[in-house]
């Protein structure tokens, strides 16, 4: 029998990739974002290589509309494996452009829509006392680099977030993983007006996802060499650190 997947962003860049990925690798996927359209034509491109395919309209930030996802995808596909929290926006403005609707909405995507998809899968895992919960963080959740702050301090809850889900879950045997990219060619990066070192295409990027996840990995930071990088500017003096970052993108 095949695995079940479910799969949040899949309408464009890395979870549209996924759904891909997932299907050739033998799994049965339940795709979700507001876009339908663009989900349907994932699922024709998808339905020939006989995996099944539930396409979901649904806003990650509506309660209601992730649980009925969730709800309609155990009773028509069956008990879900493996949940990709992956829907995200991004934010790039100058702290003179701050506009509180904006980064609401950011949160409520980024942080509450994750929690919120988590949260409606969580009871039947629970239940059964398995699942994989993998969620969407960011190599920005290390570094809050100035005009995207909004975006970076997003990212930093989730991957807080999913550190103590990942300890208040091992007793129940329910994994978690939080996936770290560095930049990669989607449509959310399509618009960025700045240099993105070791770029990746999406296609590479989730063939990384794919094995960590596979192989129920803890972390996934990629690429290795953008990841090396973040975590040595760490460890180096904290007023150095901020001067590099205000010549890498000033304000
Ligand atoms: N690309 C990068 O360089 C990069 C780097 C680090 C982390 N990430 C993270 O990777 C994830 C995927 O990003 P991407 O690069 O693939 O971007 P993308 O191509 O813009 O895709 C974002 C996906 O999220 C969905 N989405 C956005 N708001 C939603 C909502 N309210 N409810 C349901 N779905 C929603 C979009 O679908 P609809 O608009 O149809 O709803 C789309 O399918 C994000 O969490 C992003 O932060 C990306």
């Amino acid at each position: 029998m095949s695995k079940i997947a479910f799969v949040t962003g899949a309408s464009t860049g890395l979870g549209h990739e996924l759904a891909k990925q997932l299907v050739a690798a033998g799994y049965d996927v339940a795709l979700v974002a507001r876009r339908l359209p663009l989900l349907e034509d994932l699922k024709k491109e998808l339905d020939p290589l006989g995996q099944r395919v539930l396409v979901l309209q649904a806003d990650v930030s509506s309660w209601d509309e992730i649980m009925s996802a969730v709800d309609r995808t155990e009773k028509e596909l069956g008990p879900i494996d493996l949940l990709i929290a992956n829907a995200g926006v991004s934010l790039d403005a100058p702290l003179k452009r701050f506009n509180a609707a904006e980064a609401r909405r950011v949160y409520e995507v980024n942080v509450i829509g994750l929690m919120q998809t988590v949260a409606a899968v969580l009871p039947y895992f629970m239940e059964r006392k398995r699942g994989h919960i993998v969620g969407v963080s960011s190599l920005a959740a290390y570094i809050s680099v100035p005009r995207s702050t909004v975006y970076c301090s997003s990212k930093a809850a989730v991957s807080s977030y999913l550190e103590g889900l990942r300890v208040e879950l091992m007793p129940l045997k329910i994994k978690v993983t939080t996936v770290c990219p560095g930049f990669v060619r989607t449509p959310m990066t399509q618009k960025n007006k700045f240099k993105m070192p070791f770029l990746l295409d999406a296609p590479d990027a989730v063939r990384i996802m794919m094995r960590g996840i596979e192989a129920k990995k803890t972390m996934i930071h990629f690429p290795s060499s953008l990841a090396m990088i973040v975590k040595g500017l760490r460890l180096i003096p904290a007023p150095i650190f901020r001067q590099i970052l205000l010549r890498l993108r000033p304000g």
